[in-house]
């Protein structure tokens, strides 16, 4: 629960609750639902429940089929109202949301049918608007909304209230955001076939109800959760219009509230402990809103900046900026597997061993290419004893046209040979079943597992540009991605130990991993927790104490240098072979739109981030590089 005082939160106009993990977070949401379910049975009426979907809710869900499979917790009573609908899309589609909701909810839970309500997403157009205000009526006839439950859109959106939907809007067909159809396209393998069109219920509508809860996981939503809960209320951020609703609150994880002042600038909300690392962000972010470079910031910029305090409390400016000018002056390291004979005293790597065993997880292909690929591509140049892990095959992402094209290859190598009846049937089924899916459908397990040996296959080319011979790199193949899909993956044991295994026979001195900011659900945040958790089984092993564990940044924002622990600086020429093998990941081309921006692939993203974070030690007084792939060490007690 939150550990900051109200004083902590004065700028914050909704009330926010922050937790260390999204499980507390639903368990404590999914307790006072059943109280309300509770309390309304003892009353003999009806509890009405306001439910959207995404990846936000699916733990909330899942806590509450537990409630209702272990605890008994009965839903005979509940009634519910469904946010919204893409529009054009039939309840048996499985990227419409009524299909979603059968599967993670309805299907497991007692509610009576005739209770859930779910827009239609195939309402004829000239009845679209009787339809939505038939919806309102049935809302108004049930009593109205007791709790809504909600989750937050990049564009700002509540429902699919997108950037521009008025304060008093209610249920009607609307058009989707730019970016929210960008969110949806690896749903939909690939932003061509998401709808366009939706029916949700209006900002007026959700208003109305008695109590309101949004919940938001992960750091991609951090800038937009600042926008609604601090910024001004205003249609371009319809979510910031709950600030208008006198019992809403937000249930947020730590790395979706970083942005808020007070986690963002603590300093700014009350009096702080000065640690080492709080004068780093405060000096970083001071230099940063001046433009000035550290050594250069006076005290009179401490002083009228809101840190006058800090001044007071640790010395001058001069000091003050000289410390924190070295401290990230040694982050910056060309050797990032340590540099051999060399004084490591102010070095972020040990020297020795002079040769290290370093071990890369990927949570699918591209993931660690994007964050590292310059790294890799040193680290094997320094002769170090690198193992590439993928994690998963990423077969999930692929679109149907790159499998098509490897089936015509393949049959065109295989039309002068004598016929292999087994592998010629075997694509004849593929060509078959691309021929009648959509290209959204699920796929098949054999053409899951032809479009795996596809990721892989571009993966080994990616490596090979880094100088990574096959040898060097392994599919896990983790079992909670094979057998799942997006949004409902379920992780177990069998994964922790395959990861546990291979750590144990590499035994690493480096370990590399991400997603530590990760929205829980997604394959990143999965990932991340199950390679901490198996790292946790080796705690007590010897080598696992020498390890160092590293985080790299990928698929997101650039990390701000307080921020990072090790930077390491790609030439022009790096940053060139980056790129080369970012793009033999040519299935991905448009799939993978970048957390944190609104346009771009994902390789000319990472481009940009390396090259801004470059930027940003240049104009800090540091030096002036091309790109600078960044670092953190992971932290023990960081939540998994
Ligand atoms: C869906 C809905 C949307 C989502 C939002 C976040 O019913 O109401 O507003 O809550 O798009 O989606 P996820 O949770 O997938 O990040």
């Amino acid at each position: 629960m939150d550990s900051l005082s109200s004083e902590a939160e004065q700028y914050e106009r909704i009330g926010t609750a922050v937790f260390q993990s999204s499980d507390d977070a639903v368990r404590l949401v999914a307790g006072s639902i059943a109280r309300l379910i509770g309390e309304r049975r003892a009353e003999g009426r009806t509890a009405v429940l306001g439910l959207a979907t995404g990846s936000t809710p699916v733990k909330l869900y899942r806590e509450l089929v537990r409630l209702h499979n272990d605890e008994g917790l009965s839903f005979a009573n509940v009634v519910t109202f469904n946010l919204d609908e893409y529009y054009g899309l039939s309840p048996h589609h499985p990227e419409s949301y009524r299909y979603f909701m059968q599967v993670q909810v309805f299907n497991h839970l007692d509610i009576p049918p005739e209770n859930i309500h779910v827009p239609d997403g195939l309402v004829p157009r000239s009845e679209v608007f009787g339809y939505c205000q038939e919806y309102e009526r049935k809302i108004v006839a049930a009593g109205g909304i007791d709790i809504q439950i909600l989750g937050i859109g990049r564009s700002g959106h509540i429902g699919f209230n997108e950037p521009g939907s008025a304060v008093d809007s209610r249920t009607r067909m609307v058009a989707l955001d730019r970016l929210t159809r960008r969110d949806a396209a690896r749903d939909f393998r690939g932003e061509e076939n998401v709808p366009a069109y939706a029916i949700t219920m209006g900002v007026g509508t959700i208003l109305e109800a008695k109590e309101l809860v949004l919940l938001a996981w992960g750091e991609s939503k951090a800038a937009i959760l600042r926008e609604a809960i601090e910024g001004p209320q205003i249609d371009t951020v319809p979510a910031s219009f709950l600030q208008r609703h006198p019992n809403c609150r937000c249930y947020i994880d730590e790395a979706a509230a970083r942005e808020l002042t007070r986690f963002r600038s603590r300093w700014k909300v009350g009096p702080v402990d000065w640690t080492p690392l709080l004068i780093r962000k405060a000096i970083v972010s001071l230099a940063s809103d001046l433009n000035k470079p550290v050594l250069r910031l006076r005290d009179e910029d401490y002083a009228e900046n809101g840190l006058a305090t800090l001044i007071l409390e640790t010395g001058s400016a001069y000091s003050l900026n000289i410390r924190v000018f070295n401290e990230l002056q040694h982050t910056i390291t060309g050797w990032p597997g340590g540099k051999p004979n060399a004084d490591d005293s102010n070095r972020p790597v040990p020297a020795v061993p002079a040769q290290k065993r370093v071990l890369v997880f990927g949570p699918e292909p591209l993931d660690a290419e994007l964050g590292m690929a310059g790294t890799l591509h040193r680290l094997r140049r320094h002769q170090h004893e690198v193992t590439f892990v993928y994690l998963t095959s990423g077969n999930l992402g692929m679109p149907d046209n790159e499998a098509r094209m490897a089936i015509s290859l393949l049959n065109e190598l295989s039309a002068d040979r004598p016929a292999d009846s087994q592998g010629k049937s075997r694509l004849a089924q593929l060509t078959d079943e691309l021929e009648k899916k959509a290209p959204f459908d699920e796929d098949s397990p054999a053409l899951r597992q032809f479009k795996g040996v596809i990721r892989k296959a571009e993966a080994r080319a990616s490596c090979h540009v880094l100088g990574l011979d096959p040898s060097q790199v392994l599919f896990l193949d983790l079992p909670f991605y094979e057998k799942g899909r997006y949004r409902q993956f379920k992780s177990t044991d069998e994964d922790v130990t395959a990861i546990r295994q291979l750590c144990q026979r590499i035994q690493p001195h480096q370990i590399y991993l991400t997603g530590s900011g990760a929205e829980p659900g997604s394959v990143s945040g999965i990932s991340f927790r199950l390679v901490v958790l198996a790292l946790k089984e080796c705690g007590l092993e010897t080598w696992m104490k020498a390890c160092q564990v590293w985080l790299y940044a990928s698929g997101e924002r650039p990390w701000s240098p307080h921020e990072i622990d090790m930077a390491v600086p790609l030439s022009p020429a790096e940053l060139a072979l980056k790129l080369d093998c970012l793009y033999h990941h040519r299935s991905q081309r448009s799939q993978t739109p970048f957390l944190g921006t609104q346009s771009g692939e994902s390789w000319q993203q990472a481009e940009n981030n390396n090259r801004s974070t470059a930027q940003h030690y240049d104009r800090l007084g540091l030096a002036e590089y091309e790109a600078i792939e960044s670092f953190r060490r992971h932290k023990e007690s960081e939540a998994v």
